[in-house]
């Protein structure tokens, strides 16, 4: 599997007035911008054709992936070798990066449709940029070796407090316990229930790999809920043609479209960070206890 698809079009109402002039996935975290982490992720699961669904002003993402040739000679003249190197470092030579537009914004599930020219008849993945893994394992790659075992797309899922099911897709695993990385038969999913219809607590944490045929699937799948072409409708259908499994994610997600989300990972991001991790994480023990005080 090696095509990836990462819906970009939406115009982040949600981290306003931040996003009034920039993409949403333009925001830095710590010293990079969301999309890069989102695609890093991609690479290091294997992809190579990273398809960007994307809208007239969110250019700075292409270029953020392209070329800057005047940085570049500027930089080779005056011997800068390790920023050189850290621009390189953005996406390997051998990897693809390929934007299609989404002309109106119909939703996540109209978004993939979108791709389907470039995506063909192969089986694929679906990245959601404003959702931001810390992991160790890569649960994506384990996604995928799911997918190629079970023959079944995988849909990872995440525990939310009962009182937030509403702002994500739900997964119905029957009352099936799941314990991170196990993939489990998922009988149904709904997008955006109240907490009284939910059939669980397990969100739908942007992070697809699905069978090819969802994309037949979307082509007649109606408005749903925001009255909008949800790809969780298509996937409902999904587990009914083909089965469906539910992947428990192995690390920790950040909503980085939300301010809150975004500043948590902020903090994580930071503590993270390779030359800074370990004297950041000393202050925020200082910063903890004046807090207290
Ligand atoms: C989308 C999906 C939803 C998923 C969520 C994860 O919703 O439709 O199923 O749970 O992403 O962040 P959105 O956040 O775009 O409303």
């Amino acid at each position: 599997m090696k095509k990836v698809v990462i819906p970009v079009a939406g115009l982040g109402t949600r981290f306003l007035p931040a996003t009034k002039a920039i993409p949403k996935e333009m925001i830095t975290l710590v010293d990079q911008p969301l999309i890069q982490y989102v695609v890093q992720e991609a690479v290091s699961a294997g992809f190579t054709d990273i398809i960007l669904v994307t809208h007239s002003s969110k250019q700075a993402i292409e270029n953020h992936f392209d070329h800057n040739f005047e940085l570049e000679v500027s930089l080779a003249r005056k011997n800068k070798v390790a920023l050189i190197e850290k621009l390189k470092a953005i996406i390997p030579p051998h990897i693809n990066i390929i934007s299609v537009r989404q002309p109106e914004p119909l939703g996540l599930g109209h978004a993939v449709l979108c791709a389907a020219p470039v995506i063909g008849d192969e089986h694929f993945a679906v990245i959601l940029p404003d959702v931001i893994l810390n992991t160790g394992s890569n649960d994506l790659k384990q996604m995928v070796t799911a997918f190629t075992k079970s023959d079944q797309s995988q849909i990872m899922v995440e525990k939310v407090p009962k009182n937030e099911v509403d702002k994500y897709g739900i997964a119905d695993c029957g009352g099936e316990a799941l314990e991170p990385t196990d993939s489990k038969p998922m009988k149904g999913v709904v997008e955006k229930p109240s907490p009284k219809n939910a059939p669980s607590n397990l969100s739908v944490t942007g992070r697809y790999v699905l069978d090819n045929s969802v994309l037949n699937l979307l082509k007649t799948t109606p408005k749903g809920a925001g009255n909008e072409i949800q790809l969780t409708d298509a996937i409902a259908e999904l587990i009914e043609s083909k089965g469906v499994q539910a992947y428990c994610l192995e690390g920790k997600s950040y909503d980085c479209g939300d301010k809150l989300g975004y500043m948590k990972a902020s903090v994580q991001f930071a503590a993270n960070h390779p030359e800074l991790g370990k004297e950041f994480s000393r202050w925020l023990q200082t910063f903890k206890t004046e807090l207290t005080k």
